[in-house]
């Protein structure tokens, strides 16, 4: 199997059993995120603890990009310092743009391909964008974002 072949085969998997899909009953952080080109949109739900994403969950629809790349940045920042998830966040963007700093990015370095498709860059950052504005200081329940 080539390196190509293993990317489509973890994004499949991340679409077809996507990681953290749901809702948590005590979220203290929820906001939502609209892609304007699309119209799809996710919902993202957090519990932050003693300084730490302690728990994610994801809602919403959108292609498969989209939905695995909701699935793996929720299991990248579970158990993260907002720091460091806020950390992941910039460094995916930064990946998808030929930006990074060589930092590992797990499952995530999938969705590489993306980054030759400007009009899907925006479908792989919908879930980080979301992720970003939940960790900034003013979020609130305020109705989806546009990015
Ligand atoms: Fe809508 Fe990808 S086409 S998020």
């Amino acid at each position: 199997m080539n390196l190509d072949d293993m990317y489509r085969e973890t994004i499949l998997d991340h679409n077809q059993n996507p990681r953290n899909r749901g809702h948590l009953g005590h979220a203290t952080k929820t906001v939502g995120m609209l892609n304007p080109t699309c119209g799809d949109q996710i919902e993202l739900e957090l519990l932050l603890d003693d300084g730490k994403v302690s728990d994610i969950r994801f809602a919403g629809q959108g292609c498969s990009i989209s939905m695995a790349s909701a699935s793996m940045m929720t299991e990248a920042v579970k158990g993260k310092s907002i720091e460091d998830a806020r950390a992941l966040a910039r460094q995916f963007k930064a990946f998808l743009t030929g930006a990074n700093n060589g930092e590992s990015l797990g499952d995530l370095e999938a969705l590489q391909g993306v980054s030759q498709f400007p009009s899907r860059v925006k479908c792989a950052t919908l879930a980080h964008n979301a992720l970003e504005k939940a960790l900034s200081d003013d979020v609130d329940e305020s109705p989806p974002n546009r990015q």
